[in-house]
């Protein structure tokens, strides 16, 4: 049955591709409220192309960005499991938006540098170009057979770039409706072009923002400079003080409840081949910058972070300024592995900063965010289908990889809705997800649809 199903998918490049840029015109910016229509508008594009190929679609409202849900029965004779399709419909800030060399939401079809055809856009890759993979798997099995291989459902979030706030009280209110077999989640990538992969971990975070007061207003440097804290020599020395020389993070039992990488699963890395030379190479750098003696992979798969993410405090407009700040403030993001605690990082982060503060300045901490990382069950039967899949589909087969990133949703899956879930996904390293000239590769795009045309075929015993 797959046949015919894998030819119309390939006799429907074309109009799958003026789907996906229609898509990609709609400036879906979670984050800036100016782009909350916008937001709805696209939740309302995904859920008119469900409702087109037949599922019974709806969008939902939340107290922020809505939600899209779906819904397709399948065969009644359905042998294969419920499965629960996510992707996120929402996209990152353009900003800044004079590094692009096109206009972020007029998607075009370009060549990356090597000469490899790729789908420009803010999205592209993160995450609407992933998730209409999936969405053309279904119309061609649709479209070919009249149903589905599988019972489906699909959910949308359009929170996932601005920190989910609406995501848990939907699990929670949807669960009856949600509650699937198995999720399947595409928001992950490959290793490299023709060598797919299934994501087996998810980093967690722990996003905190520190602002720190010294005097009750701006004063001049020359007059109260010496007597008076500088609130910014406080915050760089703490921010300098979060590593050791060995690239070691120094907060109280931050690596205390940090599982080891088996000897068996770094050599499995080691493998693949990625390697301080390919993977900073194109960024420009050589040297690693994380803990000392660890491989390139542990460090991104494997090892917590801390990272600055901003900094903000006194003059930074054009020439100088004497002046002494009454505030500075920075951004943190910790990125998290499996079996650590994010409320306990957050708060022996807190403790650190607080222990760092004169008496004489005060400390204020905003939480952006909390979530611990995950391992995904690998001996679920399904991993060999999706391998299967894969293999057929890219003509290599597929490698267990982890991944630095946070997705929080499977997480809340596992805890809320008792569910499974599988990461697969098309992007790839250079995609330039978050960053200006954001792109999807051509064949991520079309072979991806295939890889889970077939995943469907065989979950549901017609492969
Ligand atoms: N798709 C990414 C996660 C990802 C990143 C997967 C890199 C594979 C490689 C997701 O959209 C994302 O950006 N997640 C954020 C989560 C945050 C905004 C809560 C992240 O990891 O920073
Ligand atoms: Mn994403
Ligand atoms: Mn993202």
């Amino acid at each position: 049955m797959i046949e015919p199903v894998l030819s119309r998918l390939r006799g429907d490049r074309q109009a799958a591709l003026d789907r996906l840029f229609e898509f990609l015109r709609i400036p879906s910016i979670s984050t800036q409220s100016s782009h909350a229509v916008d937001c709805q508008k696209a939740a309302e594009w995904a859920a008119s192309d469900l409702a087109d190929m037949g599922f019974a679609a709806e969008v939902v409202a939340t107290s922020g960005h809505p939600m899209v849900l779906g819904h397709f029965d399948g065969p009644s004779d359905a042998q294969g499991p419920h499965l629960l399709f996510y992707g996120h419909y929402d996209v990152q800030p353009v900003d800044p938006l004079d590094l692009w060399n096109s206009d972020p939401f007029a998607p075009a079809m370009d060549s990356d540098p090597a000469g490899r055809p790729v789908i420009r856009a803010r999205g592209a890759a993160d995450d609407k170009g992933q998730l209409m993979t999936f969405f053309e798997a279904c119309r061609a099995w649709i479209a070919e057979t009249g149903s589905l291989p599988c019972k489906i459902t699909v959910m949308l979030e359009g929170e996932e770039e601005s920190g989910s706030p609406s995501l848990e009280p939907f699990l929670q209110d949807y669960a009856d409706r949600l509650k699937a077999d198995l999720a399947l989640v595409c928001d992950t990538g490959m290793i490299a072009p023709r060598r797919p992969a299934i994501t087996t971990s998810l980093r967690g975070m722990v996003l905190e923002e520190v602002l720190i007061t010294a005097a009750n207003k701006d004063l001049h440097s020359g007059m109260f400079g010496g007597p008076a804290m500088n609130p910014i020599r406080v915050l760089s020395k703490i921010v300098a003080d979060l590593h050791d020389e060995t690239g070691r993070i120094t907060l109280d039992g931050f690596y205390d409840d940090v599982l080891e990488t088996s000897d068996e699963q770094k050599q499995s890395w080691e493998a693949i081949g990625v390697n301080a030379e390919n993977f900073l190479g194109p960024i420009g750098l050589s040297e690693l910058a994380g803990e000392h003696g660890r491989s390139l992979l542990e460090q991104i798969w494997a090892r917590p972070t801390c990272d600055v993410n901003g900094i903000i405090g006194g003059y930074t407009d054009e020439g100088s300024k004497t002046v002494l700040p009454s505030k500075a403030s920075a951004k943190f993001s910790f990125r998290l592995v499996a079996n650590q605690d994010p409320q306990e990082v957050a708060e022996a982060f807190r403790a650190h900063v607080t222990a760092r503060v004169p008496a004489d300045c005060q400390v204020e901490f905003i939480s952006h965010g909390r979530d611990p990382a995950l391992l995904i069950d690998t001996s679920l039967p399904q991993v060999t289908l999706a391998d299967e899949a894969l293999s057929e589909a890219f003509q290599a087969p597929a490698t267990l990889v982890g991944c630095g990133g946070s997705i929080p949703v499977v997480e809340s899956f596992k805890r809320i809705l008792g569910m499974d879930s599988l990461l697969i996904g098309f992007g790839l390293d250079d995609d330039q997800i978050h960053s200006p000239n954001e792109k999807y590769d051509l064949e991520s795009f079309q072979l991806g649809a295939e890889a889970w045309a077939r995943l469907l075929g065989k979950l549901g015993g017609q492969g």
